[in-house]
C-alpha cells in the first residue's frame, strides 16, 4: 500500500483543500479501474490551488489533474505526488457575459462538459453542440481539444486561464493558441478556466441537434461500458495526408472480440477497449501493446494510444 510521507502535509495543511490518501482514483475514471493515488487533493478556492501548485513545485512532488477520466487509465501500482480534483463549486461555475456579437461563457475547469453544453442549449446559445455525447471536463476537454466528426472544443474557444508551473496565473487568447487534432500548445499544467464564444440561436432546434448527434454516437459506439473511449488516435495516412480511422484498421486486422483478461476489444467500434468490473489496468495495456504489434503487421500504421496512462515517477513502483 502507499504511504505519504508526514513532511507532505506542510504542503497543504493551512490550505483550504479536502484531502485524502490512499485514494481510489483509478475507480473514478470511465474504465472504473486501477491503482490509488498517494494523495487526492481537492482545494476550495483558486487561491489554494496556486498556494499548493507554488509549494509542490518548490519541493519537487508531480502534480497532475484528474478532470471527469474519461481519457485516463491509472497503473495498477497507482501513482504518487498529488492528485488534484477540481470538483468543488469553486471550479464548476459558469459565468455568461453578453457581448455585441454573441456571448462569452466562462466555465471553470472542473464544471461537466455534458452540463454546461445543455446549459447553453437551454439558453439558446449554439457552439458547443458538436461535444454531444463526448464525457468530459472542460479542462480536460480543452486540454486535449476534445471533439469528434462534428467539431471540436478548440473552435470555440475564445482564451484559457492557467496556472503555469511557478504557480502563476497566465491568460492564453486565443490568438496564441494551436489546438489541433486531439492536442494543444498550452505549455502549462493546471487549467483553471476556459472562456468559450457562443451564439444566439433557435434553443429547439439547438436541443433537436444535440439529440441527432448524441443518437448517432450511442449508434456507433459501445456507450453504455466501461471504456475510456477511442483508445488509439487516427493515424495520418503519409500519402494522402488524412488521419485514417484507427477503429477501422483494428477491425481490418481481425481484432473486434478479442480480449485479455478483463479487458476486450469492442463488437461495435474496435477503437473502443471495454472493461469488465475485475480488470486490471495491466489487462488494458497488454491489449493495446497486442492491438499495436498486430495492426503494424497488418496494415503498416503505428498506433500511437489517445488514452492518457499514469504511472509512479518514483523507483519504489
Ligand atoms: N469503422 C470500422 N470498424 C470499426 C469502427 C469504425 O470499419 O470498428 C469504420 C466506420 O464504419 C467508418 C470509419 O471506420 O466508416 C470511421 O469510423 P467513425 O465514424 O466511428 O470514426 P472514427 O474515426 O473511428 C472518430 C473519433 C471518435 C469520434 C468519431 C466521431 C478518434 C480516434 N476517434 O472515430 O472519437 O467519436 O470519430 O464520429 O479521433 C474519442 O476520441 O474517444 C472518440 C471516440
Amino acid at each position: 500500500m502507499s504511504t505519504v510521507s508526514p513532511s507532505a502535509s506542510i504542503l497543504f495543511s493551512d490550505l483550504d483543500v479536502g484531502v485524502e490518501t490512499d485514494a481510489p482514483i483509478g475507480s473514478m475514471t470511465w474504465y472504473g479501474i486501477g491503482g490509488r493515488a498517494d494523495l487526492l487533493i481537492r482545494p476550495h478556492t483558486v487561491e489554494a490551488l496556486e498556494t499548493l501548485c507554488r509549494r509542490a513545485r518548490r519541493s519537487g512532488v508531480p502534480v497532475r489533474v484528474l478532470g471527469s477520466g474519461a481519457n485516463l487509465l491509472v497503473a495498477d501500482e497507482g501513482v504518487d505526488g498529488i492528485v488534484l480534483r477540481l470538483d468543488h463549486d469553486a471550479f464548476r461555475t459558469l459565468q455568461y457575459e453578453p457581448t455585441p456579437d454573441g456571448m462569452l461563457l466562462r466555465a471553470m475547469a472542473g464544471a461537466d462538459l455534458a452540463r454546461t453544453l445543455m446549459d447553453a442549449a437551454r439558453r439558446g446559445l449554439a457552439g458547443l453542440e458538436a461535444l454531444a455525447g463526448i464525457p468530459a471536463s472542460i479542462g480536460g476537454a480543452v486540454r486535449m481539444n476534445a471533439g469528434g466528426r462534428f467539431g471540436a472544443i478548440g473552435g470555440v474557444v475564445e482564451s484559457v486561464a492557467c496556472l503555469n508551473r511557478q504557480g502563476d496565473r497566465v491568460v492564453y487568447p486565443a490568438s496564441e493558441l494551436r489546438f489541433d487534432y486531439r492536442s494543444t500548445n498550452i505549455p502549462d499544467p493546471i487549467i483553471v478556466s476556459a472562456t468559450l464564444r457562443l451564439q444566439e440561436s433557435d434553443p429547439i432546434a439547438l436541443r433537436r441537434r444535440v439529440k441527432e448527434i448524441f443518437e448517432f454516437k450511442k449508434a456507433s459506439q459501445p456507450l453504455a461500458e466501461h471504456s475510456a473511449g477511442c483508445s488509439f488516435k487516427n493515424p495520418l495516412d503519409p500519402v494522402t495526408e488524412e488521419r485514417v480511422s484507427a477503429g477501422r484498421l483494428i477491425d481490418a486486422a481481425g481484432l473486434k472480440g478479442l480480449s485479455i483478461g478483463g479487458a476486450a476489444i469492442s463488437r461495435q467500434h474496435a477503437n473502443f477497449i471495454v472493461v469488465d468490473p475485475g480488470a486490471t489496468a495491466g489487462d488494458v495495456r497488454a491489449l493495446m501493446q497486442h492491438v499495436r504489434k498486430r495492426v503494424l503487421e497488418h496494415s503498416g500504421f503505428e498506433l500511437e494510444a489517445e488514452v492518457v496512462i499514469w504511472e509512479r515517477t518514483e523507483d519504489s513502483a
